[in-house]
Protein backbone atom coordinates (compact mmCIF):
# COMPACT_ATOMS: atom_id res chain seq x y z
CA UNK A 1 0.00 0.00 0.00
CA UNK A 2 1.29 3.19 -1.08
CA UNK A 3 1.45 6.08 1.83
CA UNK A 4 2.01 9.03 -0.21
CA UNK A 5 1.28 10.54 -3.24
CA UNK A 6 4.23 10.79 -5.60
CA UNK A 7 4.92 7.65 -4.57
CA UNK A 8 8.69 7.24 -3.73
CA UNK A 9 10.84 4.89 -5.80
CA UNK A 10 14.39 3.67 -5.11
CA UNK A 11 15.94 2.14 -7.98
CA UNK A 12 18.63 -0.33 -7.66
CA UNK A 13 21.23 -1.13 -9.88
CA UNK A 14 24.36 -2.72 -10.74
CA UNK A 15 25.79 -1.45 -14.09
CA UNK A 16 24.70 0.46 -16.98
CA UNK A 17 21.43 1.44 -16.04
CA UNK A 18 19.09 1.60 -19.10
CA UNK A 19 16.24 0.44 -17.46
CA UNK A 20 16.90 3.04 -14.28
CA UNK A 21 16.88 5.35 -17.62
CA UNK A 22 13.09 4.51 -18.42
CA UNK A 23 12.00 4.96 -15.37
CA UNK A 24 13.36 8.61 -15.27
CA UNK A 25 12.08 9.28 -18.82
CA UNK A 26 8.47 7.69 -17.51
CA UNK A 27 8.63 9.91 -14.41
CA UNK A 28 9.62 12.95 -16.37
CA UNK A 29 6.48 12.49 -18.86
CA UNK A 30 4.21 12.05 -15.90
CA UNK A 31 3.21 8.10 -16.71
CA UNK A 32 4.29 7.53 -13.34
CA UNK A 33 2.82 9.07 -10.31
CA UNK A 34 5.89 8.67 -8.46
CA UNK A 35 9.64 10.54 -8.10
CA UNK A 36 12.67 8.21 -7.71
CA UNK A 37 14.08 8.91 -4.12
CA UNK A 38 16.83 7.14 -4.29
CA UNK A 39 19.57 5.28 -6.77
CA UNK A 40 21.27 2.90 -4.98
CA UNK A 41 24.50 0.02 -6.56
CA UNK A 42 26.52 -1.99 -4.94
CA UNK A 43 28.94 -1.19 -8.05
CA UNK A 44 30.42 2.10 -6.82
CA UNK A 45 31.80 1.87 -10.71
CA UNK A 46 28.16 1.31 -12.03
CA UNK A 47 27.33 3.54 -15.44
CA UNK A 48 23.78 4.39 -13.70
CA UNK A 49 24.90 6.29 -10.94
CA UNK A 50 25.98 8.83 -13.53
CA UNK A 51 22.82 8.41 -15.19
CA UNK A 52 21.43 9.11 -12.35
CA UNK A 53 23.26 11.91 -11.09
CA UNK A 54 22.64 13.94 -14.90
CA UNK A 55 18.99 13.23 -13.78
CA UNK A 56 19.13 15.16 -10.44
CA UNK A 57 18.72 12.43 -8.75
CA UNK A 58 20.36 11.18 -5.11
CA UNK A 59 22.50 8.44 -5.12
CA UNK A 60 24.58 6.16 -2.51
CA UNK A 61 27.04 3.60 -3.45
CA UNK A 62 26.98 1.16 -1.17
CA UNK A 63 29.93 -1.67 -1.94
CA UNK A 64 28.65 -5.03 -1.00
CA UNK A 65 32.84 -5.92 -0.51
CA UNK A 66 32.54 -3.76 2.23
CA UNK A 67 29.90 -6.05 4.44
CA UNK A 68 31.13 -9.40 5.89
CA UNK A 69 27.62 -10.98 5.39
CA UNK A 70 24.97 -10.94 2.43
CA UNK A 71 22.47 -9.85 5.92
CA UNK A 72 24.48 -7.11 6.78
CA UNK A 73 24.40 -5.74 3.44
CA UNK A 74 20.96 -5.94 3.05
CA UNK A 75 20.35 -3.93 6.22
CA UNK A 76 22.74 -1.45 5.10
CA UNK A 77 20.30 -1.12 1.80
CA UNK A 78 17.02 -1.20 4.50
CA UNK A 79 18.71 1.96 6.57
CA UNK A 80 18.82 3.89 3.32
CA UNK A 81 15.42 2.62 2.07
CA UNK A 82 13.89 3.43 5.30
CA UNK A 83 15.86 7.08 5.44
CA UNK A 84 14.17 8.21 2.12
CA UNK A 85 11.25 6.92 2.51
CA UNK A 86 10.73 4.86 0.12
CA UNK A 87 6.96 2.52 -0.93
CA UNK A 88 8.46 0.78 -3.77
CA UNK A 89 11.32 -0.95 -4.94
CA UNK A 90 12.48 -1.77 -8.55
CA UNK A 91 15.77 -4.17 -8.86
CA UNK A 92 16.99 -3.35 -12.67
CA UNK A 93 19.67 -4.91 -13.24
CA UNK A 94 21.05 -5.29 -9.17
CA UNK A 95 23.40 -7.99 -9.31
CA UNK A 96 22.67 -9.86 -5.73
CA UNK A 97 21.16 -12.13 -4.31
CA UNK A 98 18.43 -11.03 -1.82
CA UNK A 99 17.95 -11.94 2.32
CA UNK A 100 14.88 -11.80 4.03
CA UNK A 101 16.16 -9.20 5.92
CA UNK A 102 15.54 -7.05 3.02
CA UNK A 103 12.44 -8.66 0.86
CA UNK A 104 10.59 -9.46 4.41
CA UNK A 105 10.05 -5.59 4.64
CA UNK A 106 9.17 -4.97 1.01
CA UNK A 107 7.24 -7.84 0.09
CA UNK A 108 4.66 -7.00 -2.01
CA UNK A 109 6.53 -3.80 -3.24
CA UNK A 110 9.68 -5.23 -4.84
CA UNK A 111 9.91 -5.75 -8.32
CA UNK A 112 12.54 -7.22 -10.20
CA UNK A 113 12.98 -7.67 -14.05
CA UNK A 114 14.71 -10.35 -15.07
CA UNK A 115 16.30 -11.35 -19.28
CA UNK A 116 14.21 -14.47 -19.94
CA UNK A 117 10.90 -16.27 -20.34
CA UNK A 118 10.56 -17.28 -16.46
CA UNK A 119 9.95 -19.77 -15.09
CA UNK A 120 12.90 -20.77 -17.88
CA UNK A 121 16.36 -19.40 -17.05
CA UNK A 122 16.54 -18.31 -13.50
CA UNK A 123 19.87 -17.17 -12.83
CA UNK A 124 22.82 -16.05 -14.98
CA UNK A 125 23.82 -16.59 -18.54
CA UNK A 126 20.00 -16.62 -19.72
CA UNK A 127 20.65 -15.74 -23.62
CA UNK A 128 23.21 -17.85 -24.01
CA UNK A 129 20.90 -20.53 -22.33
CA UNK A 130 18.12 -19.80 -24.75
CA UNK A 131 20.65 -20.13 -27.94
CA UNK A 132 22.01 -23.49 -26.47
CA UNK A 133 18.48 -25.16 -25.64
CA UNK A 134 17.88 -23.81 -29.31
CA UNK A 135 14.83 -21.83 -28.32
CA UNK A 136 12.77 -19.83 -30.62
CA UNK A 137 12.00 -16.95 -28.31
CA UNK A 138 13.31 -15.47 -25.38
CA UNK A 139 12.24 -12.32 -23.83
CA UNK A 140 12.11 -10.74 -20.17
CA UNK A 141 9.66 -11.17 -17.43
CA UNK A 142 8.51 -8.44 -14.68
CA UNK A 143 8.03 -10.43 -11.17
CA UNK A 144 7.27 -9.67 -7.19
CA UNK A 145 10.33 -10.40 -5.62
CA UNK A 146 10.35 -13.34 -3.35
CA UNK A 147 12.45 -15.15 -1.48
CA UNK A 148 13.24 -17.44 -4.04
CA UNK A 149 15.90 -16.76 -6.79
CA UNK A 150 13.96 -15.11 -9.95
CA UNK A 151 10.90 -17.56 -8.74
CA UNK A 152 8.13 -14.78 -7.36
CA UNK A 153 4.78 -14.37 -8.92
CA UNK A 154 5.58 -12.90 -12.68
CA UNK A 155 3.05 -10.19 -13.09
CA UNK A 156 4.09 -8.99 -16.86
CA UNK A 157 6.34 -11.32 -19.85
CA UNK A 158 8.13 -10.07 -23.22
CA UNK A 159 8.94 -12.13 -26.38
CA UNK A 160 11.25 -11.23 -29.13
CA UNK A 161 12.74 -13.78 -31.75
CA UNK A 162 15.75 -15.43 -31.53
CA UNK A 163 17.29 -15.00 -35.41
CA UNK A 164 19.88 -17.54 -36.77
CA UNK A 165 22.60 -15.06 -36.34
CA UNK A 166 22.01 -14.29 -32.93
CA UNK A 167 24.50 -14.13 -30.04
CA UNK A 168 23.93 -13.64 -26.64
CA UNK A 169 25.09 -10.15 -27.06
CA UNK A 170 22.32 -9.26 -30.00
CA UNK A 171 19.35 -11.16 -28.52
CA UNK A 172 20.58 -9.16 -24.84
CA UNK A 173 20.20 -6.03 -27.17
CA UNK A 174 17.02 -6.97 -28.75
CA UNK A 175 15.34 -7.77 -25.08
CA UNK A 176 16.78 -5.08 -23.34
CA UNK A 177 14.81 -2.38 -25.60
CA UNK A 178 11.85 -4.48 -24.80
CA UNK A 179 12.48 -4.06 -21.20
CA UNK A 180 12.44 -0.22 -21.14
CA UNK A 181 8.68 -0.06 -22.06
CA UNK A 182 7.75 -3.45 -20.35
CA UNK A 183 8.81 -2.46 -16.72
CA UNK A 184 7.88 0.92 -16.19
CA UNK A 185 4.07 -0.57 -17.04
CA UNK A 186 4.11 -3.01 -14.64
CA UNK A 187 5.25 -0.57 -11.94
CA UNK A 188 2.47 1.68 -13.22
CA UNK A 189 -0.75 -0.81 -12.56
CA UNK A 190 0.90 -1.16 -8.98
CA UNK A 191 0.68 2.47 -8.67
CA UNK A 192 -2.56 2.73 -9.95
CA UNK A 193 -3.64 0.15 -6.95
CA UNK A 194 -4.16 -2.27 -9.76
CA UNK A 195 -1.38 -4.74 -9.36
CA UNK A 196 -1.14 -6.54 -5.97
CA UNK A 197 0.65 -9.93 -4.40
CA UNK A 198 -1.84 -11.92 -2.42
CA UNK A 199 -0.90 -15.20 -1.01
CA UNK A 200 -2.51 -16.84 -4.17
CA UNK A 201 -0.18 -14.79 -6.22
CA UNK A 202 -0.08 -11.84 -8.10
CA UNK A 203 -3.22 -10.04 -9.42
CA UNK A 204 -4.40 -7.57 -11.75
CA UNK A 205 -7.95 -5.85 -11.36
CA UNK A 206 -8.03 -8.33 -9.12
CA UNK A 207 -8.09 -11.26 -11.47
CA UNK A 208 -5.35 -13.85 -10.89
CA UNK A 209 -2.08 -13.20 -13.43
CA UNK A 210 -1.24 -16.60 -15.24
CA UNK A 211 1.60 -18.20 -14.14
CA UNK A 212 4.01 -16.75 -16.89
CA UNK A 213 2.61 -13.31 -16.34
CA UNK A 214 0.31 -11.04 -18.51
CA UNK A 215 2.22 -11.46 -22.03
CA UNK A 216 3.07 -8.19 -23.32
CA UNK A 217 1.52 -6.24 -26.45
CA UNK A 218 1.38 -2.85 -27.37
CA UNK A 219 -2.34 -2.16 -26.79
CA UNK A 220 -1.84 -3.14 -22.60
CA UNK A 221 -2.75 -0.28 -20.43
C1 LIG B 1 18.72 -6.17 -17.70
O1 LIG B 1 18.71 -6.85 -18.93
C2 LIG B 1 18.02 -6.99 -16.64
O2 LIG B 1 17.00 -7.79 -17.15
C3 LIG B 1 19.16 -7.84 -16.12
O3 LIG B 1 20.26 -6.98 -16.11
C4 LIG B 1 20.14 -6.04 -17.16
C5 LIG B 1 20.42 -4.68 -16.60
O4 LIG B 1 20.53 -3.73 -17.61
N1 LIG B 1 18.86 -8.34 -14.81
C6 LIG B 1 19.30 -9.50 -14.36
O5 LIG B 1 20.01 -10.24 -15.00
C7 LIG B 1 18.83 -9.84 -12.96
N2 LIG B 1 18.98 -11.23 -12.70
P1 LIG B 1 20.55 -2.18 -17.25
O6 LIG B 1 21.59 -1.97 -16.15
O7 LIG B 1 20.98 -1.53 -18.52
O8 LIG B 1 19.17 -1.78 -16.81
Amino acid sequence: MISQVPARLAILISGHGTNLQAFIDACARGELAAQIGIVISNNPEAAGLQRAESAGLATRAIDHRNFATREEFDQALVNELHAFSIDLVVLAGFMRILTPVLVEPFVGRLFNIHPSLLPKYPGMHTHQRALDAGDAEAGATVHFVTQELDGGPPVLQCRVPILNDDTAESLAARVSLKEHTLYPIAVRWYLQGRLQLTGEGATLDGHAIPANGIQYTADLR
